[in-house]
């Protein structure tokens, strides 16, 4: 994982940082691994599982808020930015794994929470102790309008009003997620002042970088308007215009100068990634002088030309001759990706040949932990849900629990192996069949798929040019050259015949190759070739 050099397209010779093209994955602290048996994910249980993700071919770790925290979101809601929640450990552990990951030549990410803290922050404790004190300015406070109703009409993203009322003052303060994660205010100089602290505190513990929550929300409309209300298109009835812009103010920039400033102080390469799904405004923040990545969320529905348009937007997102999107199907926020594209067997084909369409394409690849698995979402009981978004919306809205639910290591124990405790989500009936262990006897399971196509990427790494072409394809296929690297995915309920150079390097499901030069594809199926190598190829 050094910087290695690479030769432009004019014979000119340019260091790669080692994350470009990298493979990262995230973890959901809370519901990885546990290593005393609470019921919880920890910091030292990611230590004990740092050899599987390195035998899984990934080069860096994201590991979701571990700070101090009531919880309210999962973490999101950061009491203490300096500190690690002693459900999860201690800094020492935090060292340790950093070292261990170091070791094993794994880079690790911290995710940080700068559009708000936790309503337990000191900062926001000392704001609520009376009208005049200071940290107030530190935050969003404002009178009621003249009616008593909250200062403007903003929404939450978890439901209902994004201000929660100050029975003391009388005052409101803005919060754009769950009332316990009041927003900061980022118009104080207070608050960039001490998120630089933050960002040198974590890279001084040797973390090589940071996913930032919420990256383009930090500053807020000045005038504090009413988004005006429009007619939604779908049921005709008044609703707020998505269009009027609240957040991604312009001095949102200059915190990302401040703290790029910041990385270039160390060596090698520190990373940015922004929580920034949106393809159009990415072109801001991915610089030079700013944020590195941004995520190519693809989770269109499952059809040729809906995938092929979901790519290209994002690889036209990225600008400049090197920056390549990020590829990823599923975080802790979404519906797991197996069962948006149709679940069981079908959701599973699907996943493989996805996985074949978007790791073929240049750019950074994250990955979810328990995709490896080909984890569905579980069905939480509503009584075990404890996702804000579930429970504000008076159970309208599902939720993400079912998403989180912890990782099955060991086939047939208790909790699959993942606590002796019952764990904080419970575990659907068989999730052990799904276990880390029994795929990794299992040839033509998910692990090892997963583990076959991320050696192959390794293999190819640095070979491949940034630039692809679409091939000529029958409808409801996509194919794409890659260099040496061709990519053909059949998105279709039935099978098909494309015709095909090369050698096949791996398919999903192992796939027949013609004589005359032509590939049958299954449905549901993906494939790659090397289409100049020749029988004994790459
Ligand atoms: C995005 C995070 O991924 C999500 O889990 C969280 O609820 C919000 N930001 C608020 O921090
Ligand atoms: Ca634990």
């Amino acid at each position: 994982m050094q910087p290695y050099e690479l030769k432009g397209q004019g014979g000119e010779a340019w260091t790669r940082p080692w994350w470009r093209g990298a493979v990262f994955y995230e973890i959901y602290v809370r519901s990885f691994a546990d290593s005393n048996d609470d019921g919880i994910g920890d910091l030292p249980g990611i230590s004990s599982k740092l050899e599987y993700l390195k035998g899984l071919g990934i080069d860096a770790i994201w590991i979701t808020p571990f700070y101090p925290s009531p919880q309210k979101d999962g973490g999101y809601d950061v009491a203490d930015y300096y500190d690690v929640n002693p459900e999860y450990g201690t800094l020492a552990d935090f060292s340790h794994l950093v070292d261990r990951a170091h070791e094993l030549r794994l880079k690790v990410l911290v995710d940080l929470v700068p559009n708000h803290t936790s309503e337990q922050h000191p900062w926001f404790q000392a704001a609520l102790s009376a009208p005049n004190d200071p940290h107030r300015a530190r935050y969003y406070f404002a009178d009621a309008k003249p009616d008593g109703s909250p200062p403007n009409n903003w929404e939450s993203a978890f439901g209902g009003s994004a201000w929660s009322q100050d029975k003391r003052s009388g005052q409101w303060y803005l919060h754009l997620f769950a009332p316990e994660q009041p927003d900061l205010n980022w118009w104080n100089p207070a608050v960039p002042r001490e998120f630089e602290r933050i960002v040198k505190f974590w890279l001084d513990k040797g973390a090589d970088g940071y996913r930032i929550d919420v990256a383009s929300a930090l500053f807020k409309r000045k005038d504090m308007a009413d988004r005006p209300m429009v007619k939604d298109p779908l049921t005709g009835l008044p609703s707020p215009d998505l269009k009027f812009k609240i957040i991604d103010q312009p001095e949102v920039h200059d915190v990302y100068r401040a703290w790029r400033r910041i990385l270039n102080q160390y060596e090698p390469a520190r990373v940015l990634v922004g929580e920034i799904f949106d393809p159009s405004r990415q072109s801001r923040y991915i610089l030079p002088d700013q944020l590195d990545m941004a995520f190519a969320l693809v989770r269109a529905p499952w059809g040729a030309s809906l995938w092929k348009r979901s790519i290209e937007v994002d690889r036209h997102a990225s600008p400049g001759p090197i920056a390549a999107p990020s590829w990823t199907q599923s975080n802790h926020d979404l519906i797991r990706h197996v069962t948006r594209l149709g679940g069981g067997s079908m959701g599973r084909a699907r996943a493989r040949a996805a996985l074949l369409l978007l790791m073929g394409l240049p750019g950074q690849v994250f990955l979810y932990q328990g995709e490896e698995l080909g984890l569905e979402e579980a069905n939480v009981p509503p009584e075990q849900r404890q996702d804000p978004f579930y429970i504000r919306s008076g159970g309208k809205e599902a939720g993400r629990d079912g998403c989180r639910v912890p990782l099955p290591w060991h086939k047939g124990q208790p909790n699959a192996g993942f606590s002796k405790a019952a764990p904080w989500l419970p575990m659907p009936a068989g999730w052990d069949s799904l276990a880390v262990d029994a795929q990794a006897e299992s040839a033509d399971s998910m692990l090892v798929f997963y583990k076959r196509v991320l050696a192959l990427r390794r293999r190819l790494a640095g070979m491949l040019p940034n630039r692809l072409k679409w091939c000529p394809a029958p409808e409801g296929v996509l194919v794409y050259e890659r260099g040496q690297l061709s990519v053909a995915v059949n998105f279709l309920a039935r099978q098909v015949e494309v015709p095909a150079r090369g050698r096949l390097l791996v398919g999903s499901p192992p796939l027949v190759r013609h004589q005359d030069g032509k590939l049958t594809l299954p449905a549901n199926s993906g494939a790659w070739l090397d289409n100049v190598g020749g029988p004994d190829g790459l």
